[in-house]
């Protein structure tokens, strides 16, 4: 039987809380299929460890989780340490510094959550969004010039190699290859206006559809997509976007599915030179920390995509489905469903309704 090995940093606030639930849902299910055993090794990295170290995580954090088979995050962030460092130095230090050049988030609307769309139903709305996830608008490149005087001037320059964008697009396209629903790949453009990055952006998309003549192709600009997603989400399959566009449309998707109780992701390494990150999407919500009130269904859901990548060969919808059950039953939600029950009580419901 295969063992793997991950290294958790629950991170802070509700962080700690959710992740103990995503933990008991994958010790429970790997108990019961009998898949794969795991371990853990907890590292306690995050703002509280900011407070009392100066860092957020020790300098030598990436040689220290290197050789773990994949890394589970809760959220980090906290009141007193400013948001660009709890962001930069760790969640971006491992995206970047492990090479995670994918970031995949499944949109799918569940029974029982709470669409904000009055007339589109679960069967509807269920599309996977691949985000480049190092390099693009966010690869830091940039300059000030004149600075604090009138003729100030700020330069933020867009940074696509032909070699990310390429490997992007082919995970992209051998996604909607395998896809069972439509086999199309919608690429994010906005090529009209970015006579440069997303002229090339286009140009590569192109090039490598090329190789895909199985795959349905369509081209649509950010603006554009952004209506698309409320009028006909049920015409996506799967979706490339570039790391700024597909950072705000991904919280468009996240609306769509209800909200970010229900918003996992994949941070990937293409290659499996260095661990992939699994994390839900939402942040450590200090306002109900400690309270047992956090949803931990996207981190449950953040369980199933770790669990799609260690375990290929075996499908995890159970997961997914049991989370469903839970939300139609409604008996056990937490207060952001309308629902009176603890973080706990939602993890041991969807061990409950897990079928094997
Ligand atoms: P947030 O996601 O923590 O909270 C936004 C709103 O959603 C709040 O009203 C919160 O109570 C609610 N919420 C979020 N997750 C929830 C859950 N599982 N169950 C029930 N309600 C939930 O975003 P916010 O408030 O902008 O940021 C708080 C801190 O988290 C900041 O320090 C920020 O930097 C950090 N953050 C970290 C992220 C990460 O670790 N990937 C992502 C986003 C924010
Ligand atoms: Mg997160």
């Amino acid at each position: 039987m295969k063992h793997f090995k991950l290294a958790v940093i629950a991170g802070d606030g509700i962080g700690t809380e959710v992740m103990d639930e995503g933990i008991k849902v994958l010790k429970y299910y790997l108990e019961k299929t009998g898949y794969a055993t795991v371990s853990f090794d907890y590292f306690p990295w995050g703002c509280e460890y900011y407070h009392k170290t100066g860092e957020m995580m020790p300098e030598n954090g990436l040689e220290i989780l290197k050789d773990y088979d994949s890394i589970l995050l809760g959220a980090v962030g906290y009141p007193g340490v400013p948001d660009h460092i709890s962001l930069r130095d760790l969640l971006l230090k491992i995206r970047q510094g492990f090479d995670q050049a994918v970031n995949l988030r499944p949109i799918k609307l569940l029974n029982g959550a709470p669409c904000p769309l009055k007339f589109k139903t679960p069967e509807m709305i269920d599309f996977v969004v691949i985000r480049e996830n190092v390099e693009g608008e966010y690869a830091g490149n940039g300059y000030f010039e004149n600075r604090g005087t009138d003729a100030e001037v700020a330069y933020q320059t867009g940074v696509f190699t032909r070699k990310n964008t390429d490997r992007i697009m082919r995970y992209a396209f051998d996604l909607a290859q395998k896809s069972e629903k439509g086999k199309k790949l919608t690429s994010v453009t906005k090529s009209n206006a970015l006579n440069y990055s997303m002229v090339f952006w286009d140009e590569r998309f192109k090039a490598i559809a090329a190789d895909y003549p199985g795959v349905k192709t369509e081209n649509n600009h950010v603006d554009a997509i952004s209506m698309y997603f409320i009028q006909r989400p049920e015409s996506f399959d799967v979706v490339v976007a570039s790391n700024l566009f597909g950072d705000i449309i991904t919280d468009l998707g996240a609306a769509l599915q209800g909200g970010l109780g229900f918003a996992a992701s994949a941070n990937l390494n293409i290659e499996g030179t260095y661990p992939s990150m699994f994390e839900p999407v939402h942040g450590s919500a200090p306002e109900i920390a400690g309270k047992q009130v956090a949803n931990p269904m996207a981190m449950i859901w953040t369980v199933k995509l770790l669990l799609d990548h260690l375990l290929p060969a075996y499908k995890h919808d159970s997961i997914v489905d049991a989370i469903e059950k839970t939300l139609v039953d409604a008996k056990t939600l937490t207060p952001d469903l309308g629902g009176t029950a603890k973080t706990a009580a939602v993890g041991d419901a969807i061990c409950q309704a897990l079928t094997f």
